[in-house]
């Protein structure tokens, strides 16, 4: 529905047909709030069709399958993987393996790539959709000098005919939809968001997530939103806005100031899952769930932690699972001793059971006076 182009008038009957829980769209870029709001909207990515607009944000180190599982158990309608290198080499290795591994859930399978070479991008693309990769996302966002200092991540934004070339490269290799993350552009000076919508879209990309930053912002200051408003302005495809969202009030205002068609969140759901039900039921005008008791946070940190020793082995998955743990807890009573304690622990049963007897008795932490 979304893909090639449209007629104006086509443009604007779809946009006002889908736009989220009621804000309808002119041509002349006035936005308004129906009266009677509608439930948030689905949006279709390809031949995938998305019910819930409210996307998990990629994060390497973050976002693998245990944690993709987590947030689509709360309702997130999306969740690609983390970051990949385009280095096809480096998929014999367990770290890349383990990043790509399929979620068990009913959201779309979408891999994440980076890198600067539009044939290695394009090989990269082939090898994950052979691995059952059933969208493939490029990583035009990530300021990380590991990833920007090989030309890749944000970095590419500052040159375009390098983002065509890549763009078009994968889009021509594989027959899923390929999607794209950028920030709003390399500098506040250089905001180019616009016109590598525009580009991105000429391209065939299927849909486009906008970090409310530049690249050279990093994670300072707060994201804006007027550039991500002049994108779903400028192009047809649905534009999804990140950044800085925390709450249903957040994601509510920012889709109603710049008409995006969904919302995407990352560090708000490090160890809070529950914020994608909160987010949820506040898009469609649904009563808020309460706050997750101690008990529903520890049974479902038991069941990520179990995923991570699973995926990873024990070695690996009881570290891994440490900054979990660090963030679940965060808040609740006598942490700070709980958390000092449980990184001393190695063995995953152990971890478990230490976990399991904390939520269940977190003033028994209490340091002794
Ligand atoms: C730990 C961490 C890792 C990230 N890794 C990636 C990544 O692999 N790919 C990507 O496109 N963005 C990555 N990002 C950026 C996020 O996807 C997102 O754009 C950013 O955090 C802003 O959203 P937020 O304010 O909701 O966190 C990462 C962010 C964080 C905090």
């Amino acid at each position: 529905m979304w893909r090639g182009a449209f007629s104006l008038e086509k443009k604007i009957f779809l946009q006002t047909a889908v736009a989220p829980y009621g804000i309808f769209k002119v041509s002349h870029g006035l936005r308004y709030t129906a009266q009677l709001r509608q439930r948030a909207a689905m949006l279709e990515i390809g031949t995938h069709v998305i019910e819930n607009p409210v996307f998990l944000a990629p994060m390497a180190g973050v976002t693998d399958r245990p944690f993709r599982e987590a947030c689509t158990l709360q309702g997130a309608g999306y969740a690609a993987s983390e970051m990949i290198s385009s280095d096809t080499l480096l998929y014999a290795t367990a770290k890349t393996r383990h990043r790509i591994v399929r979620a068990n859930n009913d959201v779309p399978h979408a891999v994440q790539i980076a890198g600067s070479e539009p044939t290695a991008m394009a090989a990269a693309a082939v090898l994950n959709v052979q691995h059952g990769a059933q969208v493939i996302d490029i990583n035009m966002g990530c300021p990380a000098k590991k990833v920007c200092n090989r030309l890749a991540g944000s970095a590419l934004l500052e040159t375009p005919d390098l983002v065509r070339d890549i763009l078009r490269a994968v889009v021509a290799a594989v027959d899923v939809p390929v999607t794209l993350k950028i920030r709003t552009g390399p500098t506040p000076e250089n905001r180019n968001g616009v016109a590598i919508a525009k580009l991105a879209q000429d391209e065939g990309i299927a849909c486009l997530a906008v970090h409310g930053r530049t690249r050279s912002d990093k994670f300072r200051g707060s994201a804006e939103y007027d550039t991500i408003a002049a994108i779903v302005d400028a192009v047809s495809i649905p534009v999804i806005a990140n950044g800085d969202i925390h709450s249903g009030d957040d994601a509510r205002r920012v889709l109603e100031s710049t008409g995006a068609a969904g919302v995407m969140i990352g560090r708000a759901a490090q160890g809070n899952p529950w914020v994608f039900r909160e987010i949820t039921a506040c898009l469609n005008d649904e009563v808020i769930p309460a706050r997750p008791s101690l008990t529903e946070v520890g049974e479902a940190l038991i069941v990520h932690l179990k995923g991570c020793h699973q995926l990873y082995g024990d070695f690996r998955g009881v570290r891994i699972a440490r900054k979990h743990i660090a963030w679940y807890c965060k808040g609740v009573r006598n942490a700070a001793v709980f958390r000092e304690a449980v990184n001393k622990i190695d063995d995953p049963c152990e971890q478990l059971n230490y976990v399991e007897h904390f939520f269940a008795r977190p003033e028994c932490y209490e340091i002794a006076a």
